[in-house]
């Protein structure tokens, strides 16, 4: 095996200086680990964007609502070193929550506006949370590129804006939706479904599959498209909607007319747990 792994900011700061040293450019991609095809579609577009692959993997209790999974997300740290290391990242970033939030933390990142809309709806002051060490990884690593995935499309747009906001010298990347054959998208927390649920969750891309082809018919209104996905995934098996929004992927303001770079998001339970996925799509005005 020849990554490296290192627990604590210096360590670290010294590896990406020497690789610096060495002419490479450094590429971050953070998670929470529990590393499935969707974090390895992200580890390899930094790899081939960038010299030096950081792969963070920290499960930040700052992101989690009181009644969220914190306690029970998964830490599969050994399988998680074996993927990083077949991917080809360089180093592993794992450090632990003392040094992150060491006592007497307490300055934290508030992105307005769009933290407040759909996700940051349903779970308040879940971007907080994220803004806050996502801005902290960005200030520990300093890389050229940071890599993200669309299937979470909001986290997205709020480190943008903060990165754009505070002027952080980075260059962001949103990476396609990686899906299971049935079009499930990719997520840790599927690892908690029953079998019934994992049927009944595939609802979710297939909801907006049929709002994709109502868009490639020429429907415009936000409405029909919200009410069509609404019934699909009301009428699945064990599930329970959040919400189902269209937005301008730009503001997150919600939108009556189609028009430009438009969100479709989803948000739902099953069972117990809870699932996202959207849509992107560009309608020229
Ligand atoms: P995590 O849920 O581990 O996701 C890490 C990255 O992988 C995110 O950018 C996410 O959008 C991306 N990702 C997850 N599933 C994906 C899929 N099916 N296809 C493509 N990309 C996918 O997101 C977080 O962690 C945290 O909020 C973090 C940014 C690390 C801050 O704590």
């Amino acid at each position: 095996m020849t990554i490296a792994i290192a627990e604590s900011i210096e360590k670290t700061r010294a590896a990406v200086a020497r690789a610096r040293a060495d002419g490479r450019t450094v590429g971050l991609v953070p998670t929470m680990g529990a590393l499935h095809e969707g974090h390895a579609s992200l580890i390899r577009r930094a790899r081939s964007e960038t010299g030096f692959v950081v792969v963070s993997i920290f499960v930040n209790p700052a992101q989690f609502g009181r009644h969220e999974d914190l306690a029970r997300y998964p830490r599969p740290f050994e399988h998680d070193v074996q993927y990083c290391d077949r991917e080809g990242a360089d180093l592993i970033f794992h450090p632990e929550v003392v040094s992150i939030f060491p006592p007497g933390f307490s300055s934290y990142v508030e992105v307005h506006g769009v933290q407040d809309r759909l996700e940051g709806a349903s779970r308040p002051g879940h971007f907080r949370g994220v803004a806050t060490v996502v801005l902290k990884l960005f200030q520990i690593v300093q890389p050229d590129v940071a890599f993200f995935g669309q299937k979470d499309a909001q986290q997205y747009r709020v480190i943008d804006t903060m990165a754009r906001d505070l002027n952080v010298p980075v260059r962001l990347r949103m990476c396609p939706i990686i899906r299971e054959a049935d079009g499930l998208a990719l997520s840790s927390r599927n690892a908690y479904l029953t079998e019934t649920q994992r049927r009944s969750a595939t609802v979710l891309s297939q909801a907006l599959g049929e709002v994709r082809q109502q868009i490639e018919s020429s429907e415009r209104r936000a409405e029909p498209l919200v009410e069509l996905a609404r019934s699909r995934i009301a009428a699945a098996p064990e599930s329970r909607l959040d919400y189902v929004a269209v937005v301008d992927f730009g503001t997150f303001e919600p939108l009556n007319a189609l028009r430009g770079e438009v969100l479709v998001a989803v948000a739902a339970f099953f069972g117990e747990t809870r699932l996202i996925d959207n849509l992107l799509v560009d309608i020229p005005s």
